[in-house]
C-alpha cells in the first residue's frame, strides 16, 4: 500500500517507537501478494506448511527442499514485507556447519531475508554463527511445534515459575546471541509481557496475549481455510471455506444442469 519496505533495522525501530509489528504466514504466490499489498510487515513461510497445506498431523515431515520451493514462490510476491523462512525439523538440529548451509539455501535459493527456528539456550550457538555471517535470525520459544513429542501435545508452556524463568533466560540468551526478533508462542500473557519489557529486540506473539511488540497468525486460520481445530488464540477474519464450498457446489450444479458453459462462454 505504498508503505516503506520492511527491513530488520526498521523492525527494531518500530519497537523503539512503540509501533506494533504485523506478521502473517504464506506459502504461495497469490496469497503472499495479497498479504504484501495489505502492508503486513513480515511474511513468514512457516513450517506450518506441513499442517495447513500438506495435510500432515505435525510440522515434522517438512523438508528443506520443500521450504526452499515455497519460499521462492512467496519471494516473488514479497515486495515490501520482510520475508522470513522457517528452518524445518533437522535442518538446524545438526552441526553448526550444516545449519549455516541450510540457512544459506533459504537466503540464496529461497530469497528470504531472514530465517526462523525454534529453541532457546540449546540453539544459541546456531543463532550466533548465523548472525556472524549476516543471516538474520528470528528465534521462537514457548510452544515450539517441532517439540510436540517432548511436550506431549500442543500445550501452553511456562505456566510454572521455574519454566517461566527458563523461558525468560532463553529469551535473554537468544537476544545476546544476535537474534533480531523472537516469536513467543503459547505462553501466559504476563510472561510474554515480562519478556517483551526485558528485551530490546521485538517479540512477535501467537497465543501469547496482547502485550507483545507484534503479532503473527497462520494465514489459513485467519481466513477460515483450516478447520481441523480452532485454537483459542485464533481470530477468524473470514470464512473462505464456506465461500469456496459454495462456489464448488454451484459450479458442479451448473455443469450437471447444462447452465455452464453457455454458447457465449465458448469461441466462434
Ligand atoms: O510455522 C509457523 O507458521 C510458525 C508460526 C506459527 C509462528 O512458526
Amino acid at each position: 500500500m505504498g508503505s516503506k519496505a520492511a527491513t530488520v533495522p526498521e523492525l527494531l525501530n518500530k519497537k523503539v517507537r512503540g509501533e506494533k509489528i504485523t506478521a502473517l504466514t504464506a506459502y504461495d504466490y497469490p496469497f503472499a501478494k495479497l498479504i504484501d499489498e495489505a502492508g503486513i510487515d513480515i511474511i513468514l513461510v512457516g513450517d506450518t506448511l506441513g499442517i495447513v497445506v500438506q495435510g500432515e498431523e505435525s510440522t515434522l515431515p517438512v523438508t528443506m527442499d520443500q521450504m526452499v520451493y515455497h519460499t521462492q514462490m512467496v519471494s516473488r510476491a514479497a515486495k515490501q514485507a520482510l520475508l522470513v523462512a522457517d528452518m524445518p525439523f533437522m535442518s538446524y538440529q545438526c552441526s553448526v556447519e550444516e545449519t549455516i548451509k541450510n540457512a544459506g539455501r533459504l537466503i540464496q535459493e529461497g530469497r528470504a531475508a531472514a530465517v526462523k527456528f525454534e529453541g532457546g539456550d540449546n540453539v544459541a550457538d546456531r543463532v550466533e554463527a548465523l548472525s556472524r555471517y549476516d543471516i538474520p535470525v528470528m528465534a521462537h520459544i514457548g510452544l515450539t511445534p517441532q517439540s510436540v513429542h517432548r511436550m506431549g501435545g500442543y500445550k501452553v508452556q511456562g505456566r510454572e515459575n521455574r519454566a517461566a524463568k527458563a523461558l525468560l533466560d532463553d529469551a535473554k540468551r537468544l537476544e545476546s546471541s544476535g537474534a533480531f526478533s523472537i516469536v513467543l508462542e503459547g505462553i501466559p500473557n504476563r510472561l510474554a509481557e515480562k519478556i517483551t519489557q526485558t528485551l530490546k529486540i521485538p517479540t512477535i506473539g501467537i497465543g501469547a496475549g496482547p502485550h507483545c511488540d507484534g503479532q503473527v497468525l497462520v494465514m489459513h486460520d485467519l481466513l477460515g481455510l483450516f478447520t481441523r481445530f480452532h485454537p483459542k488464540f485464533v481470530r477468524r477474519y473470514a470464512d473462505l471455506t464456506a465461500i469456496a464450498s459454495d462456489a464448488f457446489a454451484r459450479y458442479k450444479s451448473d455443469v450437471l444442469s447444462g447452465k455452464f458453459p453457455t454458447e457465449a462462454e465458448g469461441y466462434e
